[in-house]
């Protein structure tokens, strides 16, 4: 075989080994078994060469440097098809994924809350707030309840141990958001028209449907001629919006000392009837505390369970869930 055979050869192996290399590392292999500068294959014709005449050099030196470079160039291109070789820089990977971070999201209950303010605010009710640690007169006296009502046994009320509050009775934690229907009415000449949420706190044995603390929403509405019927109206439209079109609603009578009539309130969403609240007519002795005249205004007021609806919307079965702030759980809302 002539020297110009053997370069071909050369060549086309060359060619050859580099199309099937699979990466870096194998493209390397494949230069140094070629182009070596110890014992690449190009070395040994090198070698050759030097043996042939002088007339045959130049065009030999000419074709040998040819198929250098086609390798060289074949072996280039390789590599920029595969990727760059690993190279190290200064400490700083820039390929490595970036960390991970998680957005912040509220609290199923906050969200609830936010919702059903934004519900109401749209029916045209102002959104006032109140203590949560309360007198006993805005708790009990000014709603209507006496004192020997058992709703204010020691057993079912946290009475704090501190100084008497200013109307002479003690302080506690409230029971209600009722209290807020006061201190608006209180502060606000009729006609009112409010809603309030927050949270309110009872002794009670913890389970999946009972908590010491909830939240509660309540609704307020006084002016000339509010019936029942507003009332029913009202409650209708806010349960629609907050859990679909689909729910039915349904009054059972009740009692409160603070409204008369009174009635709890029932929502229907899928199968069963869920006990939301109470409700009724404002009694016309609470409208007497705060100084309205009960022959001039009527209004009716409303007291729901936020986290029942909350867990009934979302399908929560355990109210305890709420209060744990496990965030496996919190993140799915
Ligand atoms: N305050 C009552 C409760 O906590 C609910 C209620 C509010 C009832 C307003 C009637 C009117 O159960």
């Amino acid at each position: 075989m002539n020297l110009i055979e053997t370069l071909d050869t050369y060549q086309q192996e060359a060619l050859q080994a580099i199309s099937q290399a699979q990466d870096a590392k194998a493209v390397e292999e494949v230069r140094i078994r070629f182009l070596g500068k110890k014992k690449g294959r190009l070395k040994e014709i090198q070698q050759e060469l030097s043996k042939a005449s002088r007339e045959e050099r130049p065009e030999l030196g000419r074709r040998f440097n040819l198929a250098k470079q086609t390798v060289e160039q074949a072996l280039e291109e390789r590599k920029n098809e595969l990727g760059k070789p690993e190279k190290k820089t200064d400490g700083i990977d820039v390929t490595l994924p970036g960390h991970p971070f998680s957005m912040g999201k509220r609290h199923p209950i906050s969200q609830t809350l936010s919702e059903f303010k934004e519900i109401a605010g749209r029916l045209g009710f102002d959104i006032e707030d109140g203590p949560e640690v309360e007198d006993d007169y805005h708790n009990f006296v000014a709603l209507n309840i006496p004192k020997d009502h058992p709703a204010r046994d020691p057993l079912d009320n946290f009475y704090l141990a501190v100084a008497q509050a200013g109307h002479g009775g003690p302080w506690l934690l409230r029971s209600q958001t009722s209290t807020v229907q006061i201190r608006v009415m209180e502060q606000t000449p009729p006609p009112v028209r409010i809603i309030s949420t927050g949270r309110v706190y009872r002794p009670d044995t913890i389970d999946a449907t009972h908590s010491c603390m909830f939240h509660q929403m309540e609704g307020l509405y006084v002016d000339t001629d509010v019936t029942m019927s507003h009332l029913k109206t009202v409650l209708k439209m806010i349960a629609t919006e907050y859990l679909g079109d689909d729910v039915a609603i349904r009054f059972r009578p009740s009692f409160f000392p603070f409204t008369e009539p009174s009635v709890e309130v029932d929502m229907q969403w899928g199968e069963t009837w869920l006990e939301v609240g109470g409700a009724g007519m404002v009694d016309p002795n609470v409208l007497k505390a705060v100084g309205y005249d009960p022959e001039k205004v009527s209004g009716f007021a409303f007291g729901l369970g936020m986290e029942r609806l909350c867990m009934k919307r979302y399908g929560i079965h355990d109210i305890r869930l709420l209060y744990e702030n496990d965030v496996r759980f919190l993140s799915q809302f």
